[in-house]
């Protein structure tokens, strides 16, 4: 599959070098694409790096890891993204991305995903990888043994989107908990229920039904 990382940094840099290791073609970017030479290097033969446009446009999926308040912004350089998959990992911090989109969100009775994919409403969105750190998607990719295999959260609606994201999960060695539309995903938010669990998939799943239940 041809993957377009927006925000080649933490999740984005990690996660695009698990993809392509996975043997998907990845298309790394960034505002100064010439300074992610090196993570190219270390992604190997499937990456490549480019502006964001070029990656938008290049990905049949977008890995979306920016500051949630630079969305706006990014959306006006890439458009609504048409038919394509959207992961987005993105996180609120009023700290770091200002109070206004808080109260932006609370006026619009939007979750944090839902007020990203309000943005892009061509694009099937999925919410994944915002609710798990950067080392432990690093450090926990392609586990020796399937007893060390972790499963991740994730929320969206459309029925082959959440199919080809499960199958990229286990191409990097994770395993993937649908938890509902993104309506669900107040829970994956910080400091929420399922923010920063590290679960297996058996155990994941008790969460998630006991919570939704
Ligand atoms: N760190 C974690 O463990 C973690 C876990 C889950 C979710 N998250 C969330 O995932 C997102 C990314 O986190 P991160 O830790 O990967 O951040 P990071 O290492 O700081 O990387 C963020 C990337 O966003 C890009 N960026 C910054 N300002 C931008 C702008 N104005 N327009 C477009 N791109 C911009 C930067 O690319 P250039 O400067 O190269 O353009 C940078 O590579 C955040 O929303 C964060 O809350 C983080």
């Amino acid at each position: 599959m041809k993957i377009g990382i927006i925000g080649a940094g933490n999740i984005g840099g990690n996660l695009g070098k698990h993809f392509a290791k996975a043997g998907h073609q990845v298309m790394f970017s960034s505002r100064h694409p010439e300074q992610l030479k090196h993570l190219v290097k270390a992604a190997g033969q499937n990456a490549s790096a480019a502006n964001i446009e070029e990656a938008a446009e290049c990905g049949e999926l977008i890995l979306l890891a920016i500051p949630f308040g630079k969305v706006p912004a990014t959306r006006e350089k890439i458009g609504t993204l048409a038919g394509k998959i959207l992961i987005d990992a993105n996180n609120y911090y009023p700290q770091r991305d200002g109070a206004a989109f808080g109260k932006e969100m609370t006026e619009k009775r939007l979750l944090e995903s839902e007020w990203t994919a309000s943005y892009f409403t061509k694009a099937s969105v999925l919410k994944a990888f915002n609710s798990i750190s950067y080392v432990t998607l690093t450090e926990r990719a392609f586990p020796e043994t399937d007893k060390e295999r972790l499963a991740i959260p994730f929320a969206g609606s459309d029925g082959r989107s959440i199919e080809v994201f499960k199958t990229l999960l286990n191409d990097i060695g994770f395993d993937g908990v649908h938890i509902g539309d993104l309506a669900a995903t107040k829970a994956m938010q910080p400091n929420e229920k399922l923010y920063g669990t590290e679960l297996p998939q058996a155990k994941l799943k008790d969460v998630v039904k006991k919570l939704y239940r």
